[in-house]
């Protein structure tokens, strides 16, 4: 049994993350205290233990990392709309923040930390599908952020010698996350009988990974040195869907197929997606990652939207 800590841990990711490594290990799941609070009353588990704390807090950090010997960072902030309107809290967060927990690990002398990054730092890709090779862009503040985490990784490995495993997560959907994200705006319109909304053409296309293939691709990075100081893509490349092939299966999964349509407002007005802000062709080829991991994502897009309506 190993000693783990998960940053961001009562975040959608972070907690199934939880669930899965707390078969075989002790887990702390470290998350700002009014996040905690909602997931206790999930579940318990005798293997998964609550510690409230900021990761721009430097002594709750140290503390949380005694003991730890491997350390999962997901804590971040994230959504398009909470990063640009908050560019310098974003910056301070996803960059601050991820020093800290890299200068906890380094005193507490933690052998490994999995850095959770995004495909947002390949921008508008010049070739899809994309691989590890893919140039990086900073286009957003977010994606910017995300690049400059995985630069302190390498810069702690180089000087400390710590090992890391960056893996840049494309477009995870599931239970519990956060309304803003596409799927689960969707999923909560058309229940309440109003149709999706998309601005732009609707064309603009992603590949979806549930979360609880994104999960088990970053649990296997513990016992697995293959994964130390690498960078790995992990997504379904399999399936790239556009926002209106994605509002409508939505829409048919919830059987409002004779009453719902997705209506597609061409321009960005009034939302938080600007025109150049927007991504629009982006997919994953994370081949790299299954070789190492001995890993595919299982669940399609079709049998994920339903286990998240089955699940609300
Ligand atoms: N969901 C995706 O599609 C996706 C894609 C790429 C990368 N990621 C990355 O994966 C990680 C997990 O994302 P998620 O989808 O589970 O999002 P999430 O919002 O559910 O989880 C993020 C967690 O970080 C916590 N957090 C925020 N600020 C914190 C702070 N100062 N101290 C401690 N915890 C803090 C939040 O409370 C939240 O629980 C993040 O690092 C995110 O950037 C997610």
């Amino acid at each position: 049994m190993k000693n783990i800590l998960i940053t961001g841990g009562a975040g959608m990711i972070g907690f199934e993350l939880a669930k899965q490594l707390s078969r075989k290990n002790k887990v702390i799941v470290f998350d700002l205290p009014e996040k905690i609070k909602k997931i206790k009353t999930i579940k318990k588990n005798k293997n998964i233990l609550f510690f409230p704390g900021s990761i721009l807090e430097k002594s709750a950090i140290y503390n949380a990392c005694n003991n730890i010997e491997t350390v999962f960072h997901l804590g971040a902030m994230l959504g398009v709309q909470n990063t640009e309107n908050d560019k310098l809290k974003c910056i301070e967060v996803n960059v601050e923040g991820t020093k800290n927990v890299l200068d906890a690990s380094i005193i507490t002398k933690v052998k490994k930390i999995i850095f959770a990054s995004s495909s947002e730092v390949y921008g508008e890709p010049k070739e899809n599908p994309i691989t590890e090779k893919t140039t990086t862009q900073g286009k957003t503040v977010y994606g910017i952020s995300k690049l400059l985490g995985e630069e302190l990784c390498k810069a702690y490995h180089q000087k400390f010698g710590i090992n890391y495993t960056i893996l840049r997560y494309f477009n995870c959907y599931g239970p519990r996350q956060e309304k803003q994200f596409v799927i689960t705006n969707f999923i909560n319109n058309v229940k309440n009988n109003k149709s999706p909304k998309i601005n732009g053409s609707g064309k603009q296309i992603r590949s979806y990974t549930y979360v609880s293939d994104t999960a088990r691709a970053t649990a296997g990075c513990l016992d697995n040195p293959k994964t130390n100081n690498m960078t790995l893509n992990i997504g379904n490349g399999k399936e790239p869907i556009n926002l209106i092939d994605l509002a409508t299966l939505i829409i048919k999964s919830i059987n409002k197929d004779k009453i719902l349509r997705p209506t597609i407002i061409k321009n960005f007005k009034g939302t938080d997606r600007k025109k150049n802000r927007e991504i629009y062709f982006r997919y994953c080829d994370s081949s790299l990652a299954q070789r190492i991991l001995k890993w595919k994502p299982k669940i399609k897009i079709n049998e994920g939207i339903k286990m998240i309506i089955n699940e609300k």
